[in-house]
């Protein structure tokens, strides 16, 4: 990124910040700031683990996607971290919201998030997702299967008309890991441009009074680094557009590609350079309407990770070192239920001891969790000081998007409390859960 990346500037010799909030500050013997907040006082106050979200650092990224992108919609997308906090400082920054459930589109509207802003996703919508965003007015619902048109329009009923695009999967392979690569055909996600059923989907949807066709989607996949793969998916979207319009004579007035903008979790991993994606989609854009003399949609883009991810650090204390088998093991009091990237997608992170300072000699060490799985790895063969020990307290960069969010339950350990840290102070967002939330839940005997 080069909008609102990080705290940047890097001299020889120097700690590199780079992947850390761009309001990380250096403390005497080792301790960290964030916001302006020691994260040795986050982790007294609040405990371990905890996540961390440094509330400018969300809003630099919302106003550095804004100036990027003046023309076009800017949608966050709620999966990465969803927050009554996060709906306000998103809607406060003037983007919209991506949801995918009731559940998240419930609460971005309890927030006071305007509905209308809101697009609802969802290869498999229940029946309750779809009367949720009827009922609370979804700005736009993006059709992903051939049943969903006739559902969603009887839905709607005969004296309604909402606003809706398709998910097109235009052939395009990118992202950072197989699981997370949704623009090729054998994948559960979207219409296939290549073998007509998105052509087929459009003239369903046209032949429906209850449904208004605003555009076409795609999202191509997460963690992409490349400006060219979204050129592409742009060409292509462009080409069936001009299709519709010359079969149908209809012209969509929006093209929504979705997210997946990549971002670096350690230190000198590219990201995605978002100036030169929307230099090269509004060129490419241009171009591609002026030769099919389409009318230029309106584009929309997704971003989830790119504006959460970085904003956050994740806290841990060291519980156990272990030397076994020619390695060390550094045991913390989190683990898969609080990150389970790693295990998923292979995630690599940077891990930095704070709060001490040491002058021991680095050496290669594997932070692991405390869950009851020999896969439970945060952070495979990183460099620590070689005097960690349990007390210690370890932070991590780029724990904002897809950390809370994808948290579970397991071995009743509990989701770690996120806490917001600006201008020099911290507050609770979303509290640690505790033996008591299980039991709640636990209604059976
Ligand atoms: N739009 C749609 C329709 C999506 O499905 C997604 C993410 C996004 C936008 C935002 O993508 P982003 O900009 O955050 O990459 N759990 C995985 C990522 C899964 C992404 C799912 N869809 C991970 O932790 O890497």
């Amino acid at each position: 990124m080069t909008t609102a990346s990080g705290s940047g500037t890097v001299t020889a010799g120097a700690e590199d910040l780079s992947v850390w909030p761009a309001s990380t500050r250096r403390l005497p013997h080792g301790g960290l700031t964030v916001g302006g907040v020691p994260l040795t006082e986050i982790a007294r106050r609040f405990g371990t683990p905890s996540y961390v979200l440094d509330e400018e650092e969300v809003r630099a990224r919302c106003r550095g996607y804004r100036s990027a992108f003046p023309d076009a919609d800017v949608v966050y997308a709620a999966k990465a971290l969803l927050c009554r906090a996060v709906i306000r400082w998103v809607d406060e920054e003037g983007l919209g919201l991506d949801v995918c459930s009731a559940g998240e589109l419930e609460l971005a509207v309890a927030g006071g998030f305007p509905p209308e802003r809101i697009v609802m996703h969802g290869n498999a919508k229940s029946p309750r997702d779809l009367e949720t965003a009827l009922r609370l007015g979804a700005g736009r619902i993006v059709i992903d299967s051939p049943s969903e048109i006739a559902r969603l329009a009887a839905a709607v009923g005969p004296h309604g008309r909402r606003r809706v695009m398709l998910r097109v999967t235009p052939g395009v392979l990118a992202g950072g890991h197989e699981k997370i690569r949704t623009g090729t055909d054998g994948q559960k996600f979207g219409l296939s441009l290549a073998d007509g059923s998105a052509e087929e989907a459009v003239a369903r949807i046209l032949s429906r009074p209850e449904l208004r066709l605003t555009g076409l989607h795609c999202h191509i996949g997460s963690q992409i680094t490349d400006v060219e793969p979204y050129v592409t998916s742009l060409r292509r979207m462009v080409g069936l557009m001009a299709r519709i319009r010359d079969t149908h004579g209809v012209t969509l007035p929006e093209l929504d590609l979705g997210g997946g903008h990549g971002v670096p979790y350690r230190p000198g991993e590219p990201g995605l350079d978002l100036m030169a994606l929307a230099r090269a989609l509004r060129g490419e854009l241009a171009a591609r309407c002026g030769a099919a003399q389409l009318a230029v949609p309106r584009l929309l883009v997704e971003p989830g990770r790119a504006i959460t991810g970085p904003a956050g650090v994740v806290l841990y204390r060291v519980l156990a070192v272990k030397h076994t088998g020619g390695q060390v093991f550094v045991a913390v009091d989190g683990g898969m239920s609080d990150n389970p990237r790693p295990a998923l997608y292979g995630a690599r992170y940077a891990p930095r001891l704070t709060g001490r300072g040491s002058t021991a000699k680095p050496r290669t060490a594997t932070v692991v969790g405390r869950h009851c799985e020999a896969g439970d790895v945060l952070a495979a063969d990183v460099e620590l000081p070689g005097d960690i020990r349990p007390g210690d307290l370890l932070a991590v960069p780029v724990a904002g998007a897809y950390h809370l969010s994808m948290a579970s339950g397991y071995n009743l350990v509990g989701r770690p409390p996120l806490v917001a840290v600006s201008e020099g102070s911290a507050r609770l967002l979303v509290r640690r859960e505790t033996l008591a939330d299980f039991r709640v839940r636990d209604v059976g005997v």
